[in-house]
C-alpha cells in the first residue's frame, strides 16, 4: 500500500517528453499528478515553469515537485528560489534517498539529457516511498528555511567567528 501523493510536475521543452513518461509511471503508482506545463515540445523557459510550480508546492497545493530540464539544474535552481521548497537535483539512487530522510526534500530535478529513461523511474521511486526522519535533521532543515529568509548570513556564521 502506498502513501498517495499529490504531485505537480513541469518542465521545459527539453523535459517535455521523460515528463510525459514519468507523469504515466507516478499514476501508474497510484499518485495523483497535475501537469502545469510546458505542454509540448515547442522551446519554453524552465525558470517560468520551475518558478511556477515551486509557488504551487510553497503554497500547500501539493505534497510534491517533480521538475525536468536538460540538466536537472537550471530547473532546481528556479525552484529553490522560492522560500520552502528543497529540490534536489538528482542522478544517483544515494542521493534520491537521502535527500529525503535528511533534507526533507520536497521538490526533484531531472536532467533527461542526463539521466537514462529506466534508471530515472528507480530514482523517483526512491524518492517519492523515503520518509524524512526527523529529529536532528529536522533542526538544520529549519535553519536552512530560515536563511532562505536571511539576506545576511551573520546570524548563523558569528558562532564560527568567535
Ligand atoms: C535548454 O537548452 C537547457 O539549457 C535546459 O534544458 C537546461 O538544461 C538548463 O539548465
Amino acid at each position: 500500500m502506498i502513501n498517495k501523493l499529490k504531485i505537480v510536475m513541469a518542465s521545459d521543452h527539453v523535459g517535455y517528453p521523460m515528463k510525459k513518461a514519468l507523469q504515466e509511471y507516478m499514476q501508474v503508482l497510484g499518485h495523483e499528478v497535475d501537469d502545469i506545463g510546458a505542454h509540448d515540445a515547442a522551446r519554453a523557459e524552465y525558470p517560468i515553469y520551475g518558478r511556477l510550480a515551486a509557488d504551487k508546492l510553497a503554497k500547500g497545493d501539493y505534497d510534491r515537485a517533480v521538475l525536468i530540464c536538460g540538466t536537472g539544474f537550471g530547473i532546481s535552481l528556479a525552484a529553490n528560489s522560492v522560500h520552502g521548497v528543497r529540490c534536489v537535483n538528482c542522478t544517483d539512487p544515494f542521493t534520491a534517498y537521502m535527500s529525503r530522510l535528511h533534507n526533507n526534500a520536497n521538490a526533484i530535478a531531472f536532467g533527461a539529457r542526463v539521466i537514462a529513461p529506466e534508471l530515472v523511474k528507480t530514482l523517483l521511486e526512491t524518492w517519492l516511498s523515503t520518509e524524512f526522519e526527523g529529529g536532528r535533521h529536522a533542526d538544520r532543515v529549519d535553519m536552512l528555511m530560515d536563511m532562505n529568509r536571511c539576506p545576511e548570513a551573520g546570524a548563523y556564521t558569528a558562532s564560527l567567528n568567535s
